[in-house]
C-alpha cells in the first residue's frame, strides 16, 4: 500500500519561516519535518510514498530524492496550481495503482498507530475511515461527529467557536478505498473535507472515525511550531533526536565547541559545529542548529534556532524561533519572538510579549 503525502500548501501561518522553505521540509528538531511522518510510515511497513506538492515542489525531490537514504521509495506529484486536499488526492490517482491509499497531511507530527488505524478500517469495511483525535481548540480544525459505533454522523471544517459542540477532530490522516478516489472530480480544485467528506456522508457512504490514543500536534502555525519542539524534546512523543547523546538530556553533533564556563541545561540539541562561548547558559529546552553561536554569558531558554544563528554577548533569549543565519546583537533580550533567517537584530534590542504580540507565546 501506498501513503500520500499532501505537502502542497503554502505554510502561510507558519510565516515567516516558509518563505524559503515549504512547510513539509521546515527543520524540527535540526530535521526536516517530514522525516518524522518517513520514520512513522516506515515503522507501519510503509516504504512507498507519493508527495503531493505545489508550492517549492521542487525543494522536496532535491532534499529527499528517491528516498533510499531512509528505505523507502518516493514519487513526486506536483500541480500546477493548487488543486485542495481531495482534488490532490486525484491528482496522485495513477501512481496508486488502483489500491487502498493511506493519506496524511504533511503537518502533523504524531505516533499514531497506523496499524490499528488500517485494522479498524478492514474490520469495518469502511469506504473511508478519518483518524480523530481530541484537542482543546476544535474550532481551528475539522470536526467529526460520529455515533457509538464509531461512524461518522457529520463533519464541519472550522466551524465557528459556537458551533464547535464536540472536541474529537480530523486527525488528516486516512483510510480511503480506491473507488472513493476514483469518483473524485477532476482538473479543479476540491477540498476533502469541505466538499468530499459531506457529500459521501449525504450519499450513506461508510465513512468510519477512528480515535487515535497517540501523540498528535499539527505543527502548522508558529506556536505549534514551537510547542512541537518542546515537546520533542520533554519526550511527550517517542521520535529520534539526531546526535550523540551526552549525558543528562543533551545531544550533540559533531564538534561540538562548549566553553567549561559554559553551562548546558539539558534537555537541549545541537548540531554539528555549535560553539557556546564563556559563561554562556543554555537550556533548558533548547535547539541550537548546525554552526550556532552562543556568546560569552549569554542566556538562551525555551527556543529553537535553526542553522548558522548567531548569538552576541549577553544576549538573553527565551521562547524565541530564530530562522537561518539570523545574528542577534549584543545584550539584546528577546522574549516570545520569531526572527527571519538571515535577519539583523541590533545589539540592546528588547522585545518581550507585554510590549508586542507575543507571535510565539
Ligand atoms: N498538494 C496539495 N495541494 N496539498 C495541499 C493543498 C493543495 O491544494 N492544500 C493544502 N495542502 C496540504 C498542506 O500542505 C498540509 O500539509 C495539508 O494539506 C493540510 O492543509 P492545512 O492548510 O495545514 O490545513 P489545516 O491544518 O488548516 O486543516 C486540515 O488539517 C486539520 C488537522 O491538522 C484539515 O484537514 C482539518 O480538517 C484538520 O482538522
Ligand atoms: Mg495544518
Amino acid at each position: 500500500m501506498k501513503a500520500i503525502i499532501l505537502a502542497g500548501g503554502r505554510g502561510t501561518r507558519l510565516r515567516p519561516l516558509t518563505y524559503d522553505t515549504p512547510k513539509g521540509l521546515v527543520p524540527m528538531v535540526t530535521r526536516p519535518f517530514v522525516e518524522y511522518q518517513i520514520d512513522l510510515l516506515r515503522a507501519h511497513g510503509i516504504h512507498q510514498i507519493v508527495f503531493s506538492l505545489n508550492y517549492m515542489a521542487q525543494e522536496f525531490s532535491r532534499r529527499l530524492q528517491d528516498g533510499t537514504r531512509w528505505g523507502v521509495s518516493m514519487e513526486y506529484v506536483v500541480e500546477k496550481a493548487p488543486l485542495g486536499t481531495a482534488g490532490a488526492m486525484k491528482n496522485c490517482e495513477a501512481r496508486l495503482d488502483g489500491e487502498r491509499a493511506l493519506v496524511l497531511n504533511g503537518d502533523v507530527l504524531t505516533d499514531t498507530d497506523l496499524g490499528r488505524l488500517l485494522a479498524e478500517h478492514e474490520e469495518r469495511g469502511s469506504d473511508v475511515t478519518i483518524t480523530t483525535v481530541a484537542v482543546d481548540d476544535p474550532a481551528a480544525y475539522g470536526l467529526v461527529l460520529a455515533d457509538s459505533t464509531g461512524l461518522v454522523t457529520g463533519f464541519l471544517e472550522k466551524p465557528g467557536w459556537d458551533e464547535a459542540a464536540v472536541n474529537t477532530i480530523n486527525a488528516g490522516i486516512y483510510v480511503i478505498e480506491p473507488w472513493i478516489i476514483a469518483d473524485l472530480p477532476q482538473g479543479r480544485e476540491v477540498s476533502f473535507e469541505r466538499e468530499v467528506i459531506p457529500a459521501l456522508l449525504a450519499r450513506g457512504a461508510a465513512v468510519g472515525a477512528h480515535a487515535s490514543r497517540g501523540y498528535w500536534l499539527d505543527i502548522g502555525t508558529l506556536r505549534n511550531y514551537l510547542k512541537a519542539h518542546m515537546d520533542i524534546l520533554e519526550r511527550r512523543i517517542d521520535v529520534v533526536i539526531p546526535g550523540r547523546k551526552a549525558g543528562c538530556g543533551v545531544w550533540s553533533g559533531k564538534n561540538a565547541a562548549v566553553h567549561r564556563t559554559a553551562r548546558v541545561t539539558g534537555p537541549v540539541v545541537m548540531g554539528h559545529n555549535v560553539a557556546v562561548q564563556p559563561r554562556a547558559e543554555v537550556g533548558p529546552r533548547v535547539v541550537l542548529g548546525h554552526g550556532c553561536h552562543v556568546g560569552e554569558g549569554a542566556h538562551v531558554s525555551d527556543s529553537v534556532f535553526h542553522d548558522g544563528v548567531q548569538v552576541g554577548r549577553g544576549a538573553k533569549v527565551r521562547r524565541c524561533i530564530i530562522a537561518a543565519a539570523a545574528r542577534i546583537g549584543d545584550a539584546c533580550c528577546l522574549d516570545s519572538m520569531v526572527v527571519a533567517s538571515a535577519s539583523v537584530v541590533g545589539a540592546g534590542t528588547r522585545v518581550d510579549p507585554e510590549l508586542s504580540a507575543p507571535v510565539a507565546g
